[in-house]
């Protein structure tokens, strides 16, 4: 079976991770599933950076080893991954035994080859991008990353000739124009390789830094931080180890953001060269998700976290608008404004609202047994067709904006045929006909839902097996076919399956971020585990939590699921949407003590007001309202 081997750049372990990091590392989580969907096996792998300078002098910043102070930071970064429906297969992180060891054979066999020597050194060394930049880099004499002058250099090192491969890779990229992409960025590696290339310095005392892996032919030095870090491609793998792990490598796609280019089109691929191993396949690189014009990052002190956008978007809403924003190769801009829109339209509006609809006429009048076809249609089989056939191709190229936006058309086509075709009338007339505009339609759904499953697959799947389609292991080239629909499988309508959002709720939300009063919502508290959040005393505080009666209750129209609730909160009367229809019906819940948040930010659920969350255990698939005692007077505080 075809291989297929992606990365992400490994991420430097002083800041929590953000919008900006999680992105390559959802990129890469897409193309891995999307390949194994073309049937190829596929290895993705990401992890963290943990050595050097800069990780040095945040944990002292800290008061903490470098060791636990890495531990827990990388922790943040592994048990973020998986709450974005990120799934690699290695988290690997350089402080590994097995990544450390192929450091030091790789460096004994540069060494023993004599391609090393020991020299003294006097150059600027930037901390934040961990390695000397040239007085033509500098702007205005600072770095134009991290808009900090460099620091003054000069030590006895070990040194790499990478002169010596200067030729060789400036031939390499002329016979392979697209190794290192978009093209600009190739131009840019180019432009590094018109002027002599200074060798690269290797090492660094352990007088001045010891927080790193020994050289294996001198104990007082360790490993520069850059020369660790890229190997990681190779240990994570199993290099040399694990027989799997050429067969790989051959097929080895590395993405990165524009920053750090230069060490993954200039130092690698002559680190790999020298050490007689072939070069990676393609090197990827994006652009920068910037927010109001300055890059996402710790230092610009707007570091957009994830968990806050996950809460409110959902995980797949997430990963959608990342990907269908951002054309690879470009800057893009962060905005909640910008998700609200993409939301509500592309996935509320085309794609949720053709779902509910087809699906409501089929529980009306088809008894929710999806009907047979009479006939095909032509235009949305062509348009899927061309879709199915173009989409390896986008994948391959990163072009995933491409690929969203063709497979939108296609449900777009899909709306109109639907609205044209009047089906809520053919059903009164011609009920066959209208099965056939249904299930044309189904078929259209069910194309885009396994085009669309890398990028979604929490929704795609719900989509798919709400359309009674066993959810498993989908290949593009079987699976995304017109007339597969299983037709007489039922549907089962559900709730929205993207509920559209109150601008006005989500934008109060998100207020703080938007006027800029402060500038990051980012955890710094390391995480216990991925699911339980520690917070401090203050952010407990903040929470109104109260006692309340229920006065009243109804089911709410249109969800199996939501109770409407009236409740008195001592002299107060409010209207509380919960989630307990399943488990109590209305009169069960009237007369009831409860506990309620008291100061959440309204929401609307089912266009119906909700001013408070009731408070409930919940356990398997049972569930029970949290009761105050009954001597408790009203709108009492829980404390
Ligand atoms: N540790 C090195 C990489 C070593 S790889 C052998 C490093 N780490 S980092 O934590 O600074 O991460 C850099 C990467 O994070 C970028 O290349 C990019 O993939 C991602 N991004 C960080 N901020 C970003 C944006 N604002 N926008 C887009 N990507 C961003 O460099």
């Amino acid at each position: 079976m075809k291989k297929y081997y992606v990365t992400t750049p490994i991420y430097y372990v002083n800041s929590s991770p953000h919008i900006g990091t999680a992105y390559t590392t959802i990129l890469a989580d897409v193309s891995a599933r999307f390949q194994h969907m073309l049937g190829r096996s596929s290895f993705f792998l990401t992890g963290t950076d943990e050595h050097g300078d800069k990780i040095a002098k945040s944990a002292a910043a800290q008061g903490k080893s470098p060791q636990q102070f890495v531990d827990e930071i990388s922790e943040q970064f592994r048990v973020l991954w998986p709450r974005l429906n990120v799934m690699p297969n290695r988290f690997i992180r350089t402080t590994d035994a097995d990544h450390r060891a192929v450091v030091q054979k790789v460096l004994q066999r540069l060494h023993d080859q004599g391609d090393t020597y020991y020299g003294e050194y006097e150059g600027l060394y930037c901390t934040g991008c961990e390695r000397f930049r040239t007085e033509k880099e500098l702007v205005d004499g600072k770095c134009p990353d991290h808009g900090t002058p460099p620091e003054r250099i000069k030590e006895s090192n070990y040194f790499f000739r990478m002169s010596k491969y200067q030729d060789w890779w400036r031939e390499y990229i002329e016979q392979n124009p697209d190794v290192v992409r978009p093209e600009r960025y190739k131009n840019e590696v180019l432009g590094y390789l018109r002027e002599p290339l200074e060798d690269l310095c290797i090492s660094r005392p352990k007088t001045r830094l010891s927080w790193g892996i020994e050289l294996p032919f001198d104990t007082d030095y360790v490993t520069y931080v850059w020369f660790d870090a890229l190997l990681n491609y190779l240990s994570g793998i199993g290099y040399d180890q694990n027989p799997e792990w050429n067969g790989l490598w051959e097929n080895s796609e590395h993405l990165i953001g524009k920053d750090i280019v230069k060490p993954h089109g200039i130092y690698w691929p002559i680190m790999l060269h020298a050490a007689g191993l072939p070069i990676f396949k393609h090197l990827t690189v994006h652009g920068y998700w910037n927010f109001r014009d300055a890059k996402i990052s710790k230092s610009s002190g707007k570091p957009i976290a994830v968990d806050p956008l996950i809460d409110t978007f959902g995980v797949d809403a997430v990963r959608y608008f990342v990907l269908r924003e951002m054309v690879v190769g470009l800057d893009a801009s962060f905005s909640i404004e910008a998700i609200l829109k993409r939301i509500n339209s592309d996935l509320a509006n085309d794609l949720g609202n053709l779902f509910s609809r087809v699906a409501k006429l089929i529980g009306d009048h088809f008894q929710s047994v999806i009907p047979e076809a009479d006939a095909g249609q032509p235009e949305l089989e062509e348009l899927a067709r061309n879709l199915v056939a173009s989409a390896p191709q986008w994948a391959a190229e990163m072009k995933w904006h491409v690929l969203i936006e063709e497979t939108m058309q296609l449900i777009r086509a899909t709306n109109r045929y639907f609205e044209s075709s009047a089906p809520w009338s053919l059903v009164k007339t011609d009920l066959r006909a209208a099965g056939t505009v249904l299930r044309n339609c189904c078929e259209s759904l069910r194309i885009a839902s396994v085009v669309l499953y890398s990028i979604m697959p929490g929704k795609m799947a719900e989509l798919l097996s709400r359309m009674g389609e066993p959810v498993g292991d989908f290949q593009l080239e079987t699976h995304a076919r017109w007339g597969l629909v299983r037709g007489g499988a039922r549907l089962s309508k559900g709730d929205a399956l993207f509920p559209r959002l109150d601008e006005k709720i989500v934008l109060s939300q998100f207020a703080d971020l938007i006027s800029g009063t402060t500038t990051a919502t980012e955890k710094t508290a390391p995480r216990a585990s991925a699911v339980t959040d520690l917070i401090n005393i203050e952010d407990f505080r903040k929470i109104d939590l109260r006692t309340a009666i229920v006065v009243a209750a109804e089911k709410l129209k249109g969800s199996d699921k939501l109770l409407k609730l009236q409740v008195e909160v001592g002299s107060e009367r409010r209207q509380v949407v919960a989630g307990i229809a399943e488990h109590y019906a209305p009169e069960q819940v009237v007369g009831k003590k409860i506990v309620i948040v008291a100061n959440l930010l309204p929401a609307k659920l089912r266009g119906e007001v909700s001013e408070g969350m009731l408070l409930a255990v919940k356990w398997d698939d049972k569930l029970e309202i949290l009761q105050a005692p009954d001597s408790a007077p009203g709108a009492a505080q829980i404390s």
